[in-house]
C-alpha cells in the first residue's frame, strides 16, 4: 500500500507541475481551455487519478484527498488568473489598434475662392481707388427719376427703348445701369468739388443671349471738378485699360450718344487677342468695345444743383462681364451665372 500512496501522490504532484509549466507557455484562450480539459475535465488526468482513490488504504485517503483538492483548487485558480491576464492583454491590443491618432492630417477640404466677376470687380476697384476715386453705392430697386428722368431721359425719350426695364410700379424699377448713382452722389455732394467716385453694382435689363444677361454688373465712374477735359477722361481710361489688359493696350474713342453726356463716346481697346491686326475675336476690326463715356451733360449738373458754368465733369460706365470675358477669353456670358463648378474652378 505504501507504494500505492507514493505513486498516487507523485502523480498528483507531477500533474501539478505539468499544468503549471504548460500554462506558462499557453498564449491563447483555446490553449488554456485545452489544458483545462486535458487535466481537470471529466476525463482529465487529475480526475482519472482521483478515481483511483479507492485503491488506497482508508487511513491514507484523507491526506491524498486533501492534497488532490488543494492541487485542483490551485490549478483552477492559476487557469483563471492566466485567463484574466490574456483578457487584459487582448483589451490593450484592441485599444492600441483602435486608437485614433488625433495628430493625423485631416481629409483636405477643398478651399473655395471668389467668383470671377468678384475678382474682376475687385481689380477694377483697386485700379480706380489707386487713382483717387472713392467707392459709392446706390439701390438696385430705383426710382424712375434717378434711373432715367434726372439723367435727361424723359418718359417719352427713345433712349429708354435701349434699356428695356423690369418695372415694379410706374415710378419704381430695377435699375438698368449704374448711372443713377451719379445723380444720387451729385445731389449729396453739391456744391462741393471735386467729386470723384466709382459705383460698382448689379443692374437689370430685359435681355437674354450669349452676350446679354437679364442681370449683370456695371462700374460707373464720375469726376466733377472746376476744370476737367475729355483729355483727362481719355488719360484715366487709358491708365485703366493698360492696368487691366496689359501695358501695350491702346484705346480709342468713337463718337456716340448718351442723353446724360455731351459729347459722348464708345471706348474701345486694341484687341486683347491680336493686338490690333484683326482677328475673329474683334470681328477683324482690331478693336473691342469696353464702355460708354462722355462729358457730364450740363442738364445733369443743373438738375442736381451744380452750376454748369462753374463745374465740369466726365463719366463712364463699363460692363463687368464684358471686361471679364475679354480678360479671360470667355465666349459666353451665361457661364458666369450657371454656377458650374468646372467653370468656376478655373479662376
Ligand atoms: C450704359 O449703361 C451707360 N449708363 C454707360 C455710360 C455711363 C455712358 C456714363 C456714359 C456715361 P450701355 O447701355 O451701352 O451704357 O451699357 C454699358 C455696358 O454694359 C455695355 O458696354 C456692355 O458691356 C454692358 N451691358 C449692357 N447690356 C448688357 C447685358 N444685358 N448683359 C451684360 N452686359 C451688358
Ligand atoms: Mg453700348
Amino acid at each position: 500500500m505504501e507504494r500505492g500512496v507514493c505513486s498516487l501522490e507523485k502523480k498528483i504532484l507531477e500533474i501539478k507541475e505539468r499544468v503549471l509549466s504548460e500554462l506558462k507557455k499557453a498564449e491563447s484562450f483555446d490553449a488554456i481551455q485545452e489544458i483545462r480539459v486535458k487535466f481537470l475535465g471529466k476525463k482529465g488526468e487529475l480526475t482519472q487519478v482521483l478515481r483511483q482513490m479507492g485503491t488506497l488504504a482508508p487511513e491514507e485517503r484523507p491526506r491524498i484527498g486533501q492534497l488532490a483538492n488543494e492541487v485542483r483548487a490551485l490549478l483552477t485558480e492559476r487557469l483563471e488568473k492566466k485567463l484574466s491576464i490574456l483578457r487584459e492583454q487582448e483589451k490593450e491590443k484592441k485599444l492600441k489598434s483602435e486608437r485614433i491618432d488625433v495628430t493625423l492630417p485631416g481629409r483636405p477640404l477643398r478651399r473655395g475662392h471668389r467668383h470671377p466677376i468678384s475678382l474682376v470687380l475687385e481689380e477694377i476697384k483697386d485700379i480706380f481707388t489707386a487713382m483717387g476715386f472713392e467707392i459709392a453705392e446706390g439701390p438696385e430697386v430705383e426710382w424712375d427719376y434717378y434711373n432715367f428722368e434726372a439723367l435727361n431721359i424723359p418718359k417719352d425719350h427713345p433712349a429708354r427703348d435701349m434699356q428695356d426695364s423690369f418695372y415694379i410700379t410706374d415710378e419704381i424699377l430695377l435699375r438698368t445701369h449704374t448711372s443713377p448713382v451719379q445723380v444720387r452722389v451729385l445731389e449729396k455732394s453739391v456744391p462741393k468739388v471735386p467729386v470723384r467716385i466709382i459705383a460698382p453694382g448689379k443692374v437689370y435689363r430685359r435681355d437674354d443671349d450669349a452676350t446679354h444677361s437679364p442681370m449683370f454688373h456695371q462700374v460707373e465712374g464720375l469726376l466733377v471738378d472746376k476744370r476737367c477735359t475729355l483729355g483727362d477722361l481719355k488719360g484715366v481710361l487709358l491708365a485703366f485699360a493698360r492696368q487691366m489688359f496689359g501695358q501695350d493696350r491702346q484705346i480709342r474713342l468713337r463718337p456716340s450718344f448718351f442723353p446724360f453726356t455731351e459729347p459722348s463716346a464708345e471706348v474701345d481697346i486694341s484687341c486683347v487677342n491680336c493686338g490690333g491686326k484683326g482677328c475673329r475675336v474683334c470681328s477683324w476690326t482690331g478693336w473691342l468695345e469696353i464702355l460708354g463715356a462722355g462729358m457730364v451733360h450740363p442738364r445733369v449738373l443743373e438738375t442736381t444743383g451744380y452750376n454748369p458754368e462753374e463745374v465740369v465733369g466726365f463719366a463712364f460706365g463699363m460692363g463687368v462681364e464684358r471686361i471679364a470675358m475679354l480678360k479671360y477669353g470667355i465666349p459666353d456670358l451665361r457661364l458666369f451665372f450657371e454656377n458650374d463648378i468646372r467653370f468656376l474652378h478655373q479662376f
